[in-house]
């Protein structure tokens, strides 16, 4: 397992560029399975959770060759509808093949995802849509067995207890793509993901309206025809590096970002007294000069600050000017992080879905260990502004889902050295 070596202490200044989404790049990589042939994919980021995402789609049948950030997507075989426990079980967004699978071949056989150190995250939600449009589900030995000769358009309301579902939402909207007649998801997610999935399938030929507001209207068609599509940018990645150059009161222009998801986002770091100033759709300063101030937040599905944030917003809390508090509607459990803050000297306490986090003047260096692929990005922005060194252990969890991290927080003068494990030697 790689580890992280930050020294703290310096400020965050110059430009950065936000790479391509991996939320909105993985359900589209599954959806190529939805037609036969080639499926171009620009601005794809070089990520762990792309390439487990390739290796499953090669089992189901897709050669996917790279060229630069571009990934073409090229469906040769539609014999293998099996998605198996190596693959699912490394990264849940492989549930993601679900609908296309269903919904092209008539059957799927996915393992179920199971829960992940984000807390319980169940798939019923999913499988309650594909019942609705007539397939048939089956859940025995931890896989899903569902299958249909043809899907049917009908009205599917989606949501649950912690509100709409994403990858749901994006595995019910694909499978009624291919379907008969109309579908309406209601409690649709708005997720620009859930977006950006929505118009790459519209350029396959999907009739779609809706996309951004709860109700989605999906009128099926025959076929669809593969197609070249540029991911849109990553609006994690941009709000976490936001975030590291708030809490180093540094000042980096942003490029290829989308102001417009990033609202909840902007308004949170007004509110800590940030300065950012929009210089157009995709481009932005952040200034930070002052100490932050505290808030009272919580996350919740789109437009609202999003619960992949919420351990980077932490992060920034813990070194405001008083006692903030931050709750997690959407991952109530998502609080892994809150003990490997204390590490470093961050006074947080936990009571059920809510943080309450006294702001200390700073933070001092420590070993922590990144639980999961957002917290490692909160102790890389906690180390950047503590005292000394800080060695972050688990690295493996930010490379699934932060492209060149080290490299983009280097050229802005942090001072982030990655420490490549060596493999264990065995005794003989
Ligand atoms: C997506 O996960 C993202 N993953 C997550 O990002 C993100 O945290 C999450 O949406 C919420 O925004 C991808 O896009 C690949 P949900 P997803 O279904 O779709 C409950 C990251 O760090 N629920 O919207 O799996 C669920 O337990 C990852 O990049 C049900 O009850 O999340 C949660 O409380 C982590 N039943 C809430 O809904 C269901 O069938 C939202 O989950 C499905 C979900």
């Amino acid at each position: 397992m790689d580890s992280f070596v930050v020294q703290g202490g310096r400020q965050l200044t110059g430009e950065v560029s936000v790479s391509g989404s991996k939320n909105a790049a993985l359900p589209i990589m599954a959806a190529s399975l939805l037609s036969t042939g080639t499926t171009t994919l620009h601005r794809v980021p070089h990520l762990v959770d792309v390439n487990t995402l390739s290796r499953l789609l090669h089992e189901l049948g897709v050669r996917a060759t790279w060229c630069g950030q571009s990934l073409s997507l090229h469906v040769e075989r539609e014999e293998n509808n099996c998605a198996p426990y190596e693959h699912v079980s490394r990264m849940r967004a492989s549930i993601c093949v679900l609908g296309p699978l269903l919904a092209k071949r008539g059957n799927a056989v996915v393992v179920l995802p199971g829960g992940c150190n984000i807390g319980h995250r169940p798939i019923d939600l999913h499988l309650k849509g594909l019942s609705a449009l007539g397939a048939e589900i089956d859940v025995r030995h931890g896989y899903v067995f569902a299958k249909a000769e043809k899907l049917r358009g009908t009205q599917i309301y989606l949501g649950g207890p912690f509100g709409s579902t994403v990858t749901g939402t994006c595995n019910v909207m694909s499978a009624a793509t291919l379907a008969q007649g109309a579908t309406t998801i209601e409690s649709a997610a708005c997720e620009p993901e859930v977006v950006a999935l929505g118009e790459f399938l519209i350029s396959m030929g999907a009739k779609i309206g809706g996309l951004g507001t709860p109700k989605i209207e999906i009128e099926g068609v025959d076929e669809l025809t593969p197609t070249t599509w540029t991911i849109p940018p990553d609006r994690i990645e941009a709000a976490s590096l936001m975030m590291a150059v708030a809490a180093t009161r540094g000042r980096v222009t942003f490029a290829n970002l989308d102001i417009d998801h990033l609202t909840a986002v902007v308004d949170l770091l007004n509110q800590m007294g940030v300065n950012v100033v929009a210089r157009s759709q995709s481009e932005l300063i952040i200034d930070s000069t002052q100490r932050l101030r505290s808030v009272d937040v919580a996350s919740r599905p789109y437009p609202g600050l999003p619960t992949d944030i919420q351990a980077q917003v932490m992060a920034l809390m813990s070194i405001a000017s008083d006692t903030s508090t931050i709750r997690d509607f959407v991952f109530p459990d998502r609080f892994m992080h809150v003990a490997e803050l204390e590490r470093l000297g961050a006074r947080i306490r936990q009571n059920g879905d809510t943080a309450f986090v006294a702001g200390v003047p700073k933070l001092s260096g420590a070993h922590v260990t990144a639980t999961d692929l957002r917290a490692s990005a909160a102790l890389v922005i906690a180390g950047l502004v503590a005292e000394g060194e800080t060695i972050i252990h688990g690295i493996e969890h930010l490379d699934r889902g932060y492209e060149r991290f080290e490299y983009k927080l280097n050229q802005l003068g942090a001072s982030v050295q990655r420490v490549v494990s060596q493999p264990e030697k065995r005794a003989a």
